[in-house]
């Protein structure tokens, strides 16, 4: 029998209409997504620019779902208690940007929000064989971060596979996110390679009906 999983579909609001984001967040919160993530972007760790607190604390006040912030920004831990603050539930930083990854980590918790690990395509799932405890999800990067729309990088689906491998044989039980490129044509496979919570930004936000797509991604990550 397969094991069960609890599968998690969360709209990555860089691709929603920011002139009505308030709007774009309650339709997604009304279409059945479960987490509402936030790209986080700082124009020195990735190219792009996007957004800060104080946008986060407008998303906050949209939504009863989970604000998963993804802090794609040099030196995160000094903006750790400020997003915090804002209203993120979760709070993910990538091991590129941290040298003391753990202690990063552990900051995330004590502020009392969940803390999630990042891995960029280019960092190896060995990497993280020690940190990995610290973390509550780990979040696979499938594209370099920066920008929606990107497509998805193949040898992910074997990252995926790895880090599930290296989680069990911890003897823990953290979900594996998926970032990037996430659509009806990847989705599948990702969850079968043993992912649980997948951010999908323009899969989600180009389409007219936002519930139809979350309803058909989730099916088909349940099938996966
Ligand atoms: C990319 C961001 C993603 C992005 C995904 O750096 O972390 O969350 O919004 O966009 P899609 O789903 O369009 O690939
Ligand atoms: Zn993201």
């Amino acid at each position: 029998m397969k094991e069960k999983r609890q599968i998690q579909i969360a709209p990555s609001i860089l691709s929603a209409d920011f002139g009505r984001l308030a709007e774009e967040v309650r339709a997604v919160e009304g279409a059945g997504a479960d987490v509402i993530h936030v790209d986080v972007m700082d124009g020195h760790f990735v190219p792009n620019i996007t957004i800060g607190p104080l946008v986060v604390r407008a998303v906050r006040a949209a939504t009863g779902l989970p604000v998963d912030c993804h802090l794609m920004i040099e030196q995160p831990e000094r903006y750790i208690e400020e997003f915090k603050k804002a209203g993120a539930d979760w709070i993910s930083v990538h091991y590129e940007t941290c040298p003391h990854i753990h202690r990063t980590l552990c900051a995330i918790r004590d502020l009392g929000a969940r803390a999630g690990l990042v891995l960029n395509p280019g960092t190896p799932v060995s990497a993280v064989k020690d940190v990995v405890r610290a973390a509550d999800y780990c979040l696979i990067m499938s594209v370099n971060p920066g920008f929606g729309g990107q497509s998805f990088i193949e040898f992910s689906l074997e990252k995926i596979k790895e880090l599930k491998v290296l989680i069990s044989s911890l003897g823990l039980n953290i979900p594996i996110e998926v970032d990037g490129g996430i659509n009806r044509d990847t989705i599948k496979e990702v969850a079968r390679a043993g992912a649980e919570i997948f951010v999908a930004g323009s899969a989600i936000f180009e389409k007219g009906d936002y519930k139809e797509e979350i309803d058909t991604l989730r099916a088909l990550a349940q099938a996966g």
